[in-house]
């Protein structure tokens, strides 16, 4: 057979998760017809905007990886998408990284006004909780399943992961920082979301033990592949291609691998985790491709 037959099609792959996601973010989350609309309409620009939903296609894949289909996954998937996305919302206003652009649109709070801004940051976070509760969505999951799930997410946007991954990035802004905490606010500000999403994936898809320590151990990996990557895109992307401003870590003069180690070495670095990642998935064989063609996309990615 032509190799190329059995290749793994990441791009379509991508594709129908992607759109999978975006029809039940649209479907769920439904309009108030009272005073409240604007921070709803502000919710759904954001939301709406275009991301790569990386988030929400780990939660599938993981999923998927353990023999899951998508109804046990699909809640958790878009409540994701909706914490990451209010982290964006935050992460661009006046007080963070003032950044103008986002998705290739301009920032919720430049639109919208910061008050607006930040309720659509408080609404998207709190509707997280309320589509992974939700008795409709959630009614075939075991309940200690579900709040186990419920608790990962939990425990990766909150002060132990995002939040404080964020503080202490502002923290230490244009200030000398060494690798211990560097490696720091990699890993809880960008990479506790995304192990979380790779761990609720496999854990609500009925994983085992070792399937889920092993996924965990891909996502703790991939995760901070990912913002190293950020990083490198924030110095050598492409505003088109990016969608956000490129120069914004310069001018906040944030920590960073680049600012601290090169390019060069930071490129090596994103390669050697990239490989333990990939380590990481030989038990899960074919199931494992399509996460394996995520983390590849993730390091290598323009936007
Ligand atoms: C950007 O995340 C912010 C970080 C955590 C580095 P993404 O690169 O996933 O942004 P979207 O969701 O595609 O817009
Ligand atoms: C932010 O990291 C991560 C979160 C939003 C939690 P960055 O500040 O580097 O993200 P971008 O580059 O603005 O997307
Ligand atoms: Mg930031
Ligand atoms: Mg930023
Ligand atoms: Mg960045």
């Amino acid at each position: 057979m032509n190799p190329d037959q059995h290749a793994f099609n990441l791009k379509k792959y991508l594709e129908e998760q992607r759109i999978k996601v975006e029809k039940a973010l649209d479907r769920w989350l439904t309009a108030p017809e009272d005073i409240s609309a604007p921070v709803f309409e502000a919710m759904k620009y954001s939301l709406m905007a275009g991301g790569k939903r990386v988030r929400p296609i780990l939660v599938l894949a993981a999923g998927h990886a353990v023999n899951s289909d998508d109804s046990f996954l699909m809640p958790a998937a878009c409540a994701l998408e909706c914490i990451h996305t209010y982290s964006l919302i935050h992460d661009d206003l006046p007080a963070m990284d003032d950044d103008d652009l986002r998705r290739g649109k301009p920032t919720c709070h430049k639109v919208y006004g910061e008050t607006v801004a930040i309720l659509a940051g408080d609404g998207l976070l709190t509707y997280a909780f309320e589509l992974m509760t939700d008795p409709e969505l959630n009614n075939e999951i075991p309940p200690a399943t579900l709040s186990h799930a419920i608790y990962l997410m939990a425990r990766a946007a909150g002060v132990y992961g995002m939040v404080g991954g964020q503080t202490a990035d502002m923290q230490m802004e244009g200030k000398q920082v060494d690798a211990d905490t560097l490696h720091f606010i990699h890993t809880r500000k960008t990479g506790a979301l995304l192990q979380a999403s790779i761990e609720i994936g496999a854990v609500l898809g009925g994983g085992t033990e070792e399937e889920i320590r092993r996924l965990g151990n891909f996502g703790r990996n991939l995760g901070l592949v990912f913002q190293i990557k950020d990083d490198l895109l924030d110095i050598e992307g492409d505003q088109e291609k990016l969608g956000k401003p490129v120069g914004s870590d310069d001018r906040n003069r944030k920590a960073t691998y680049p600012v601290l180690f090169g390019i060069e070495a930071t490129k090596k670095k994103a390669r050697e985790l990239l490989d333990q990642a990939l380590a990481e998935l030989e038990m899960f064989r074919e199931k494992g491709e399509p996460l394996q063609a995520i983390a590849r996309y993730v390091a290598e990615r323009d936007r």
